[in-house]
C-alpha cells in the first residue's frame, strides 16, 4: 500500500456514525446545491465519502444515476436504508462500502464526481494523489464538485483547511482542468448540538474517538477542540469549487 498522509481509519468513522456525526445534517449542503444550480452535474455521478446518502438522494431527485462510497459500513447501511424509504429516486442510487481515494478504480467515466467534506479530510500528499485520480475518473467536460473546510479544526484529526491557492494550483489547464467556481462558503455542520448539555456525553465519546487517546491530555485538548467548534454555531467557513476536465491538446 502507498504512503498516505491520511490520520484517520474507518474505525473512527465507523464509531462516528454510532452517533448522529456533526457532519451528518440530514441534507446536502447548501452550497454544493447552489453549485449544482449554476453548474448543472452530469450522470452518472460519483459521491466521493457518501456518508449517509443525503447528497447521492438529492442529486438522484435530479434523475441523475449515482455511485456513492464509504469507508464506513454504517454509514452505508443507513445510506441504503434512505434509498429503500424513497424506492422511485433511491433505484438511481448504489451504495457500496470502500475507499474512495482512488476514484479511478471505479467503472466509468462519470459524468460528475461531488464532494461534500472527503478532500479537506486529508493532507497534502492524499490531496495530489486524489486530484491525479480524478482526471482519469471523470469524462471530457465531467465535473468536480467540491465543498469543505476554509479553517483548520481544532480538533486533533479533523479537517484540514483547504485553500483557493492550493486549488488553483492542483486543478490546472495544463492537466487538463478549467476552474468554473472557486468561492467561499458556509458549511452546516450539528455544531451547537455539540455544546449542548444534553449531548454532553456523546460528544465526549466523539472527542475520544477522534483523539484516538485514553491519554487524558489529549482528551482534554480534543475536548476544548470541540467546545470552541461548538462556539462557532451550525456554519463553519468553507469554501466551494467546480471545476471541469477539458480535452488535453
Ligand atoms: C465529513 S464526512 C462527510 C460525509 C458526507 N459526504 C456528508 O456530507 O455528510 C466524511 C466521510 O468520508 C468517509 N471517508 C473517510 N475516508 C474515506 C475513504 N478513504 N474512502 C471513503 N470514505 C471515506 C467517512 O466515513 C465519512 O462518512
Amino acid at each position: 500500500m502507498s504512503a498516505s498522509d491520511s490520520p484517520r481509519s474507518s474505525g473512527f468513522f465507523d464509531s462516528a456514525y454510532g452517533e448522529t456525526p456533526p457532519w451528518d445534517i440530514g441534507e446536502a449542503q447548501p452550497d454544493l446545491i447552489a453549485l449544482f444550480n449554476e453548474y448543472p452535474p452530469a450522470g452518472p455521478v460519483l459521491d466521493l465519502g457518501c456518508g449517509t446518502g443525503d447528497l447521492a438522494l438529492a442529486l438522484a431527485r435530479r434523475g441523475l444515476t449515482v455511485l456513492g462510497i464509504d469507508l464506513a459500513e454504517a454509514a452505508i447501511h443507513q445510506a441504503r436504508a434512505k434509498a429503500a424509504a424513497v424506492a422511485d429516486v433511491g433505484r438511481l442510487t448504489e451504495f457500496r462500502v470502500g475507499d474512495a481515494l482512488h476514484p479511478a478504480q471505479f467503472p466509468g467515466p462519470f459524468g460528475s464526481v461531488v464532494d461534500s467534506g472527503f478532500f479537506h479530510l486529508f493532507g497534502p500528499l492524499d490531496r495530489e494523489r486524489l486530484a491525479r485520480d480524478l482526471a482519469a475518473t471523470l469524462a471530457d467536460g465531467g465535473r468536480y464538485y467540491l465543498v469543505g473546510f476554509a479553517f483548520d479544526s481544532p480538533m486533533p484529526n479533523a479537517p484540514r483547511q483547504v485553500r483557493e491557492a492550493e486549488l488553483r494550483a492542483l486543478f490546472t489547464p495544463e492537466h487538463g482542468w478549467r476552474v468554473l467556481a472557486l468561492r467561499p462558503a458556509r458549511l452546516l455542520i450539528r455544531s451547537a448540538w455539540l455544546g449542548s448539555q444534553e449531548a454532553g456525553h456523546k460528544a465526549a465519546t466523539l472527542a475520544q474517538a477522534m483523539a484516538k487517546t485514553d491519554d487524558a491530555n489529549a482528551l482534554a485538548g480534543s475536548a476544548q477542540g470541540l467546545a470552541a467548534l461548538a462556539a462557532r454555531g451550525n456554519d463553519v467557513p468553507g469554501i466551494a469549487a467546480c471545476v471541469e476536465r477539458v480535452p488535453l491538446g
